[in-house]
């Protein structure tokens, strides 16, 4: 490339996607090669064609320069181009990498064809190998590789170099919503073949058992020799036969100094095993190249699943079900690395996905790493696999910019050619965000052809009519559309397509509210069909702080997951856009996932796991409340495809004034969607005859034995059903029957109508506004907030009356929108208790307050919590599906949810009385309310998480903030996508809400 009279800047040249590259192809030749990975000589050079220094440094391959402290660091932008240029243009400061290492060919590798593979890089790969280029490539999600064999001398050393750029015109159209970075992103090798070798493998293993398998040989030149041929054997069902019209090869010549040949094998596996997510039953095979003389040349192992997708009306079908697609989209994302994950770090991932209910992955926004693929297949998951293709801030222009229709074609092709034999993959995906024009068309027309065994999706192509038949989508898979338009569009009479949205309730900081909703939603209509979440990580970077602020590896930690529960150690922070100094950025938007960058799973997974639950629990429409001891509830299989004899169960009693009791169940025998009725547990339910208070009753179901994704034992779903209301809704303390009297030594309530108590360090008072949510910021509730001032609220009083024992204090709270008229009535009880009954009126006008309640703060030393409610994860009014009414306790920093952006956390839903107490001393206090309320209790005030923006800058109190609400705002998913529904909103009018609070 260099030396030319023509200068070629392979980095500015769209229409040149590669430069001898080979053909993608779907056999595995990652064992047996010559791992290259490791540190490899390194230099970051300002642009392409500066020249080489005398100064290398080393760099780990494989992984992010970004992360590597090489002076160039990562940089986070959403949809806007990091730099002004336009299409296909790319900024003169373009770091650029050189890779150089050392190697020696096998001497036995003689005679052999020699083939150097390059997993990813971005964005733009040259490379060269003892001084001789050897190829070029892009599309920094899937593999290059390049015949060196010309190039090398078996049983000597050589050296290879890869230079990586990392802005190109290929920058354009991978342009996805995350962190930029830079560098040899997956594993790089050496492997070797015969002259004539297995260039492709193509299986087709439908549902019905029957087999076909295509496999391609190439050779280096040549006719095609006499007498060669391909065997193929399975695991349980032996010697695969040759199928009648190819009985031998069929060779084609191609161009003289090389040849194309076909096999066509086939077989019928009797009583086969179907593949599905739930049932990841897998078959060997094992395909060889047979020389004249029987001698193996080449061999390519497989692992099958035998499955069937189509499209039936508006279904999606797999195996002939209509299967709930219960999806997230992940991307490739490490906090340590980058973009570079180990196969381990993937099995975890999508042992963490299984975990919580979901069957589907979406790859956003690029095809993952091939060890992904097989994890997938071994675990059980559908995939959409996506293409590398973003261009979001030229979305427009490049749709159709032919000088892009190669890239868009070979992206997608490539793809397709790698990935088809995964059982996984159900869908092709033509990328996101990209407009939707004629390169679109382009690459479904060769995909379709391609292969026909699998739908294809693309958001862009249906996003303005969903009912258009003649789009680039099988699917209609819109991003962040609301309940209403979905529900609407099925009973429209106009759907055409299975509606599977491609991404939905945005996992931004504390959110997901309504995903139950949209799920009673999805199980109910026809032609609504699940979706996939946006997303599954956070991508905080780990930075080191006060000591260049650069990514960093703490000593000792090994990597993810080693500091848990979401929080960095001392001196790091999670980093998002802008702490590296990158601008433009866009913020916290890259930390929108259900899992911490440690992969702690965040609350809203636990609400996820219980909407996603196989097994449901529902009263037996014969039995109302409250029930006797011999009355049945339902069980029901929710799953497509399997029964439940892999799961095992016991019941778990709760009632409000008790101690929970449990015992053993029994599932019962049903088929996928079946119910049976089953007794209640009546020994169970004898014993709790006594217990007062209302009664709950859950199936804690967990794995019976050792599954691929978790252990046995491991927690799948817990859903409840309520046996016993409250004896009395009223089951309050009359002050008078408690006669209580004023123990001023004790507590008072002074001229300015506050309380002064020993247990509180501040008294309570009218609380209307919470640290905002990402939905709060991004949605407009916290403009709307502060605009009424309910973020700044002053109290004042009005009157004290004092009546012998109860003391009635008013208080007014000024807001733009009118003064909120605030009464507290004060009732001593006996024993030091003290009643607290409130009543708030807001006026016409303020309406979408974020919460109406108390706020008061307790004395220090208190460091745990035990209550009676919804937990024990955090659970707020629109989600609260995966909190089961119960009996919890948590030490006080585990209440606390430390989302990367600081802001509302640590909510409990439903909750009726609860307990603040020393874990030394047992001492503290007790709270009992009115009706199930949103309490939380933390080390914050709301102001404080408000104004930070990380959690190193928060300074834990040492005493606790509590919050009671009589109503709390939804949280929603406004950051991106629909705010909370109309019912999780709070109204102008009275409010009305009481508390005992005691001693402990
Ligand atoms: C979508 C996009 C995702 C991500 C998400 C918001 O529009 O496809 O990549 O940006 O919004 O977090």
């Amino acid at each position: 490339m260099t030396g030319s009279p023509m200068t070629v800047r392979p980095w500015e040249s769209p229409e040149l996607t590669a430069w001898r590259r080979l053909p993608m192809h779907a056999v595995d030749r990652r064992s047996g090669g010559l791992p290259l990975d490791g540190p490899w000589r390194f230099q970051l050079l300002p642009a392409p064609d500066a020249p080489l220094s005398e100064e290398w440094t080393e760099s780990v391959v494989p992984g992010s320069w970004t992360t590597q402290d090489t002076g160039d660091l990562p940089w986070y932008t959403n949809w806007r181009m990091p730099w002004p240029e336009f299409p296909p243009l790319s900024p003169a400061a373009n770091p650029t990498g050189v890779y150089e290492r050392e190697f020696t060919v096998p001497a036995d590798w003689a005679g052999r064809r020699v083939v150097l593979h390059v997993g990813a890089a971005e964005s733009v790969l040259m490379a060269e190998v003892n001084g001789r280029p050897v190829g070029m490539g892009k599309d920094s999600h899937l593999a290059s590789e390049f015949d060196i064999t010309s190039a090398v001398r078996p049983g000597a050393a050589g050296t290879v170099r890869l230079t990586v750029v990392k802005w190109s015109d290929a920058s354009h159209i991978e342009d996805q919503d995350q962190w930029w970075h830079g560098g040899i992103t997956r594993s790089v090798f050496l492997y070797a073949t015969d002259p004539l070798w297995l260039a492709d493998v193509r299986i087709t293993a439908p549902a019905d058992g029957r087999l076909m398998v295509d496999a391609q040989v190439r050779a280096a030149g040549g006719p095609l020799p006499e007498g060669w041929r391909v065997s193929g054997q399975m695991e349980g069902a032996g010697e695969l036969v040759p199928d009648q019209e190819y009985a031998e090869w069929c060779a084609r010549e191609a161009r003289v100094s090389d040849f194309l040949g076909e096999a066509r094998l086939r077989a019928t596996v009797p009583d086969v095993r179907a593949w599905s997510a739930e049932t990841p039953e897998l078959y060997g095979l094992t395909l060889r190249l047979h020389r004249p003389d029987g001698s193996v040349a080449d061999t390519s192992r497989h692992r099958i699943g035998f499955r069937t997708v189509e499209i039936t009306g508006k279904d999606l079908l797999v195996n002939g079900e209509r299967v709930f697609i219960r999806g997230v989209n992940r991307h490739d994302f490490h906090p340590l690395t980058g973009r570079t994950v180990t196969a381990g770090e993937m099995r975890a991932d999508l042992e963490t996905i299984k975990r919580f209910g979901f069957n589907a992955v979406r790859t956003s926004h690029y095809p993952n790493d091939p060890a992904l693929l097989d994890l997938a297949d071994e675990l059980g998951l559908y995939l959409v696999d996506e293409a590398n293709i973003e261009s979001h801030d030229h979305a427009h222009e490049l749709a159709d910019d032919p000088r892009y229709l190669a890239a868009f074609t070979e992206r997608v092709a490539r793809m397709a050619l790698r990935d088809k034999n995964h059982p996984s993959v159900i869908v092709w995906s033509l990328g996101n965000e990209s407009d939707y024009g004629a390169n679109h068309d382009a690459a479904a027309g060769w995909l379709r052809r391609y292969d026909p065994t699998r739908p294809l999706q693309y958001e862009g192509a249906a996003k303005t009519d969903w009912s258009s038949p003649e789009v680039a989508s099988d699917i209609l898979c819109p991003m962040y559309a609301s309940l209403d338009e979905i529900t609407a569009h099925a009973a429209s009479g106009e759907q055409t397509k299975p509606l599977i949205l491609c991404e939905y309730s945005h996992a931004m900081g504390n959110s997901n509210g309504t995903l139950a909703d949209h799920w009673a939603a999805i199980e109910t209509t026809p032609g609504l069909q699940g979706g996939f979440i946006w997303e599954f990580w956070d991508h905080g970077i780990l930075q080191r702080t006060g000591d260049g602020d650069g990514p960093g590896r703490p000593a000792g930690l090994a990597g993810a997951g080693a500091y848990a529960d979401g929080m960095t150690a001392a001196g790091y922070r999670w980093a998002y856009g802008g702490d590296f100094g990158d601008t433009p950025n866009d913020g916290a938007f890259c930390a929108d996932g259900l899992v911490f960058p440690d992969r702690t799973p965040k609350p809203a997974m636990y609400e996820h796991r219980e909407i996603a639950a196989p097994v449901r629990l529902s009263h037996a429409p014969s039995h109302g409340l409250p029930y006797g001891h011999d009355g049945d509830v339902r069980i029901t299989n929710a799953q497509h495809f399997r029964d439940l004899s892999w799961l095992s169960a016991e019941w778990v009693l709760s009632s409000q004034d008790a101690a929970t009791r449990t015992a053993p169940a029994v599932l019962p025998d049903v088929p996928p969607g079946g119910s049976a009725d089953v007794p209640l547990p009546a020994g169970l339910l004898a014993a709790a005859a006594g217990d007062g208070g209302e009664m709950w009753l859950t199936l804690r179901v967990t794995t019976r034995d050792d599954e691929p994704w978790a252990p046995r034992g491991t927690e799948v779903c817990t859903p409840q059903v309520q046996l016993r209301r409250r004896d009395t809704p009223a089951a309050w303390p009359a002050a008078g029957a408690e006669g209580g009297a004023w123990d001023e030594d004790w507590a008072v309530i002074g001229a300015d109508g506050l309380l002064r108590h020993p247990l509180l360090s501040s008294p309570p008072t009218l609380s209307l506004w919470r640290a905002p949510t990402d939905n709060d910021l991004l949605g407009g509730a916290a403009d709307h907030w502060h605009r009424l001032g309910l973020d700044r609220l002053v109290r004042e009083p009005v009157s004290v009356e004092r009546a012998g024992g109860p003391v009635t204090v008013r208080a007014t709270y000024p807001t733009a929108a009118g003064a909120v008229a605030h009464e507290q009535v004060f009732t001593p009880l006996s024993g030091g208790g003290l009643l607290v009954e409130e009543t708030a009126v807001l006026p016409e006008g303020l309406a979408d307050a974020a919460r109406v309640g108390t706020v008061f703060e307790t004395v220090s030393g208190l460091d745990r919590m035990e209550w009676y409610g919804q937990g024990p994860w955090e659970t707020y009014p629109d989600r609260r599906a995966g909190g089961p009414v119960g009996h919890h306790r948590a030490r006080m920093d585990r209440l606390f949810t430390p989302y990367l952006r600081p802001q509302e956390s640590g909510g409990r839903s439903g909750v009726r009385d609860f307990s603040l107490l020393s874990e030394e001393t047992g001492a503290g206090l007790t709270v009992r309310l009115d009706a199930p309320r949103q309490v939380s209790v933390t080390r914050h005030r709301a102001s404080g998480l408000a104004a930070a923006t990380h959690h190193d800058e928060l300074v834990p109190l040492p005493h606790c903030v509590v919050h009671l609400d009589a109503a709390h705002r939804g949280l929603g998913t406004a950051s991106c996508g629909p705010d909370t529904l109309p019912r999780y909103r709070l109204g102008a009018g009275t409010y009305r809400w009481s508390w005992t609070l005691r001693p402990l």
